[in-house]
């Protein structure tokens, strides 16, 4: 039907014929003459029709927006004045002889091109329309060149792309099952994958070596800008590596893409602990682009008066720090430390105690801070110089339970990074390693910080001994903050896995009856082996720029998990539910 797309047509295809089908961007009616910027999946060209054309420009005059058009016509140069630099066909125009309305079409619900103002639950119901717009086509279009890349790359590296079964039991990764009743065994359920976790390590089992899936994954959990009930995994695994071969072929991947796709050369990806992670940035996915850190003043306050500090120095799960913001004197001010105090208190922190450092050599009367009086001469001083204080700086502290201070303090210093724009750098790679093998629950049981399966870097004795001082072998990819991806070298034999569940208090009913697939296949001889799984549309929402990953998904779910162009979830006729063996509880809605 075509002989070109719109959007690629530029000054070579001058006093050529070429037949484009797309749809109407624009028409506009200049005095006899009709321009059409006539749309396809490239870009836009103009086409003009004058009434030499005879019944093809009162069908030119017909047209409205969205139409879908055949037209045919002869590139031309535009006049120089009327050239649009602005635009990539914007140095010519088609001459249009002929015009086929394919389709008509109503007018949209929103304009296609200003999508700014429209509002997201419209974009959504009328996804299809929505995705016509340039930056949806431009993210979408990236999106497949990215995944591409992936094969591409993971192929000549001997990766072998198997699919594994949404049908499924539930894997352990944290968060709820989506369930699927069966129809043929009455009162049982699938769980749709929380991701491939337990095959992918069958597969090694099974002497692939090398796997990997471009995997959807499910998980029903609350929602973020970041996270969706359905979402799309990178998902790799390897038998006989150890971390470190595991880490560098992932990070060469990515390096590999960032260099193909955005043009972007990273060099070798920094590693630090976890435990340096919580230290010195309050979190397991630290954004190095920002150059603030937390510095630990615990030591220091166990003796003052003021019993905010003291409490938390005391209590050996406690931590008292201190984040100093160079410069901070000037740049904020006092309404701004008090929506600071405010944006703390979401993470359980109790306040938001500073010092403002006006004249470092008064001690005395050159520290401006509600707090400063219940500190001793000798202690702001230790602090000031712990700190590297100079003036003009200001300083934040944070003290209470560690976890707290952590997480109150590490969101502080991502949201001072972005609303003072402190970024050093565009990209910030980098590892996080030696992560906890548990972490402690409220009502102190532990759990797994990966899941069960992963590897501790000691023995199984060691692990018995005193798990919550065991690290694993797991790793985290973090770009910018975000945590990309992550996993670990697992558990190939059968004693250290016991020894973990243990731990973790799962007995051995719900052992057998869980995962007794996975005990089973350790028996028959599995290889040491390890992986990991990259966000893939969490990868892409950094490559676009997209602020949402609603963006980068061609079909997401709203942050109330629902779609709203097909309506699902929806309810399903009682024959159906009769069949699955169900029946629902809900109460007949009371009449308003
Ligand atoms: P994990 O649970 O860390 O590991 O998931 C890996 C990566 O998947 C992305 N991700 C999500 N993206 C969008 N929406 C969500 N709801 C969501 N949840 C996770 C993140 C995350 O880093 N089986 C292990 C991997 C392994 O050990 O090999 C796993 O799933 O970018
Ligand atoms: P208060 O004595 O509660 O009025 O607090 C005095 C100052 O300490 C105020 O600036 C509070 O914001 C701050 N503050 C209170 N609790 C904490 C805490 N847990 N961590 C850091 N600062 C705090």
């Amino acid at each position: 039907m075509r002989s070109s797309y719109c959007g690629v047509l530029d000054s070579t295809f001058i006093d050529k014929e070429v037949t484009l089908c797309g749809w109407v961007d624009r028409r506009r009616d200049h005095g006899g003459v009709i321009f059409i910027d006539l749309r396809d999946r490239e870009g836009v060209v103009q086409v003009v029709f004058d009434p030499d054309a005879k019944e093809d420009f009162e069908r030119a005059d017909k047209v409205r927006s969205e139409y879908v058009l055949q037209v045919t016509g002869k590139v031309r140069a535009r006049a120089p004045e009327t050239v649009n630099k602005n635009m990539p066909t914007g140095e010519i125009e088609v001459y249009g002889t002929a015009l086929k309305i394919l389709n008509v079409a109503e007018t949209p619900p929103f304009p296609l091109d200003e999508h700014q103002s429209v509002g997201e639950d419209v974009r959504l119901r009328y996804r299809y329309l929505d995705l016509r717009r340039s930056e949806m086509q431009r993210i979408l279009r990236l999106r497949s060149r990215v995944t591409t890349a992936v094969r591409n790359y993971l192929h000549n590296q001997g990766f072998i792309d198997i699919e594994t079964p949404i049908l499924t039991r539930a894997t352990p990764e944290g968060a709820r099952d989506y369930l699927v009743p069966s129809r043929t065994h009455a009162g049982k359920f699938f769980a749709l994958p929380q991701s491939p976790q337990l095959f992918k390590q069958l597969l090694m089992v099974s002497g692939f070596d090398r796997y990997y899936q471009i995997a959807k994954c499910f998980r029903d959990e609350d929602l973020r800008a970041d996270r969706q009930p359905e979402f799309t995994q990178i998902d790799i695994e390897t038998s006989f590596l150890d971390e470190n071969q595991i880490m560098a072929i992932n990070e060469d991947m990515i390096r590999h893409l960032f260099a193909e796709i955005k043009g972007v050369q990273f060099g070798d990806f920094p590693r630090i602990t976890y435990a340096e992670a919580m230290a010195k940035y309050g979190s397991d996915k630290p954004d190095l682009r920002i150059p603030l850190e937390l510095v630990d003043v615990k030591d220091l306050m166990t003796e003052v008066e003021f019993k905010v500090f003291s409490g938390p120095a005391k209590d050996p799960k406690g931590r008292v720090t201190v984040m100093k913001v160079p410069g901070g004197n000037d740049k904020l001010t006092r309404k701004q430390i008090d929506d600071y105090t405010k944006f703390v208190s979401i993470y359980g922190a109790k306040g938001l105690a500073y010092i403002k450092v006006n004249d470092l050599s008064d001690l005395e009367n050159g520290l401006q801070s509600p707090i400063v009086k219940f500190l001793p001469t000798e202690v702001r001083k230790a602090i000031l110089e712990r700190v590297e204080a100079e003036n003009g700086d200001l300083l934040f502290f944070g003290a209470d339970k560690a976890k707290i201070v952590s997480e109150a303090l590490g969101a502080l210093r991502n949201k001072l990074g972005e609303d003072l724009d402190l970024y050093t750098c565009e990209w910030a790679p980098l590892w996080v390693v030696d992560f906890p093998m548990f972490e402690e629950d409220d009502d102190g049981s532990l759990s797994a910080l990966h899941h069960p399966f992963t590897a501790p870097s000691c023995s199984a004795e060691e692990l018995r001994a005193n798990p919550p001082a065991a690290l694993s072998r797991a790793y985290d990819l973090v770009l910018n903050g975000t945590e990309l991806g992550g996993g670990s070298v697992r558990i190939h034999d059968q004693k250290m896995q016991q020894a973990v569940f243990d731990v973790l208090s799962i007995s051995a009913e719900e052992q057998r009856e869980k995962f007794g697939f996975l005990l089973d296949a350790l028996k028959y001889g599995a290889p040491p082996h390890g992986g990991l799984a990259f966000g893939l549309d969490r990868l892409i929402m950094w490559m676009t720029g997209a602020h949402s990953i609603r963006d980068v998904i061609a079909f997401p779910k709203t942050q109330t998990a629902a779609d709203l162009m097909t309506d699902a979830p929806g309810g399903v006729d009682p024959e159906q539910l009769r069949e699955l063996h169900i029946r629902t509880r809900l109460e007949e809605k009371p009449k308003d």
